[in-house]
């Protein structure tokens, strides 16, 4: 006989929202499938937990990004941001839209070009770049932009070795009214390094100054910060081009546009808070066209990460345990936790339901399966009394979690991708165990008796 669970009654003051015309709010976020798949489906066919990224959803998104730029400046660039997300299949669909590849490490540099990146196509950014990257880059034809004066040296060496001069840019930061200031990356401007930086590889005479980057900062909600870094760019480029004989070829802005999340302590929805991608379009563009001498339309290249890929992506988690804590919150275990979900540190994401569920919602607590206690998804989302085994879906989930995801007391969970036809395919195996140890090296001194 199938017997209740007892819980012991308490006294709690119930927040059930906001009273409308109606009464009051009833929890109502209902997701059945992900573009016509069911999730249960989905949970059954691939396991729990589970990213899901929709193809439609990813090419509808680099297109709008890329239409409201191209349709306003004639020569634009998309370079995607691996560490945003380095899946083979999200780099391929945004390959296959135009875009070519952003990265920052010799690791990023070497799945580009295993996926069939022509090295001409990767942009090489980033502090740290091996002697061995730097030189494979430059036989390439990369366009690496150089993050300090170290790094001038080194390419020099490279350029004496492979006896030829290299074309290069170089990152550069500046004061564009956000705070914190990035000013870690590259050469700053107002201190005239950045100038120091130029007339350094001018006296070298073994680099080509081809090209400036800079990378104002992420989840930037300003257009106008946007607006001041072209202006002070392309201010920039002629003052290279009338001192030096250089001819800046490409101004590449950076990414750092927001996604349609919310940020945790921020009240309002993003549909309120984050500006449409058309204003920071119209900033950029009409800096520039405002900003350059007639008939010149150096490459204006954009490394957009999370404003692309973000609401893309989907996480189906199952719940595996009801509590209700000493203070009377009611908390969930789910399967999923910040391990799988680095963003949720600063993130409060869209929890939905697979199914109806009756009963009074009240604030709950969403914990993750690990056995630490900063393994919290959500603090307090209003949700009425979930049963064990039902699914929430969390999103959006798609930029910086499959790539900083950690592999911490459990395995990091699969991914797949629902095609445009509708059809869902594995693009990531879950781990197991042999994943783990098969990096591990037991040294024959340490075995013991069993
Ligand atoms: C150099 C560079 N380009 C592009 C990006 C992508 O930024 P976002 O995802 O904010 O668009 C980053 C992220 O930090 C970055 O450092």
């Amino acid at each position: 006989m199938n017997s209740e669970i007892y819980e012991k009654p308490i006294i709690k003051k119930l927040q059930t929202g906001f009273m409308n015309k109606f009464g009051t709010g009833v929890f109502k976020h209902i997701r059945r499938d992900i573009d016509g798949v069911a999730v249960e489906e989905l949970a059954e066919q691939y396991g729990s937990p589970l990213f899901v990224f929709s193809e439609k959803e990813l090419r509808k998104s680099y297109r709008k990004l890329y239409n409201s730029f191209s349709n306003r400046y004639p020569n634009v660039l998309f370079g995607w941001s691996y560490k945003t997300n380095y899946l083979d299949a999200i780099c391929s669909i945004l390959h296959q839209e135009g875009a070519i590849a952003e990265v920052v490490s010799e690791f990023e540099y070497k799945k580009a070009k295993r996926l069939g990146i022509n090295g001409r196509n990767i942009i090489y950014n980033g502090p740290f770049k091996s002697m061995q990257s730097l030189e494979e880059a430059a036989e390439d034809g990369a366009m690496i932009n150089i993050d300090h004066f170290e790094e001038i040296q080194d390419l020099e060496d490279v350029a004496k070795k492979l006896n030829k001069k290299i074309k290069v840019g170089i990152r550069i930061n500046m004061d564009t009214g956000i705070v914190p200031q990035w000013s870690r990356f590259g050469f700053n401007l107002e201190s005239g390094q950045a100038l120091d930086a130029v007339k350094r590889i001018s006296y070298g005479g073994h680099l080509i100054l081809s090209g400036l980057h800079c990378h104002i900062g992420t989840f930037i909600l300003e257009p106008s910060a946007y607006a001041q870094e072209v202006k002070k760019m392309v201010d920039f480029a002629y003052k290279i081009e009338d001192k030096f004989s250089y001819k800046i070829e490409y101004l590449d802005i950076g990414g750092g546009f927001p996604s349609k999340n919310r940020l945790k302590g921020v009240y309002l929805p993003p549909e309120v808070v984050v500006p449409a991608i058309d204003e920071f379009a119209e900033a950029v563009c009409d800096t520039l066209l405002e900003s350059l001498k007639p008939n010149d339309f150096p490459k204006l290249i954009l490394e957009t990460g999370r404003a692309i890929v973000d609401t893309t992506g989907y996480l189906i988690t199952t719940v595996h345990a009801i509590k209700r804590l000493p203070d009377g919150t009611r908390a969930y275990v789910i399967d999923a936790g910040v391990n799988s979900l680095f963003t949720s540190f600063w993130y409060k994401f869209n929890i939905e339901m697979d199914r109806e569920v009756s009963g009074t919602a009240e604030p709950s607590m969403i914990n993750g399966p690990l056995c630490m206690n900063i393994d919290v998804i959500d603090e307090s989302v209003n949700l009425p009394p979930l049963e064990r085994g039902m699914k929430l879906i969390i999103s959006p989930v798609g930029a910086y979690n499959v790539t900083q995801w950690m592999q911490f007391i459990t395995y990091r969970p699969a991914v797949c991708m629902i095609s445009e036809d509708g059809e869902a395919q594995l693009i990531r195996k879950k781990e197991d165990i042999n994943n783990i140890i098969e990096q591990e090296i037991l040294p024959e001194r340490y075995k013991f008796d069993k």
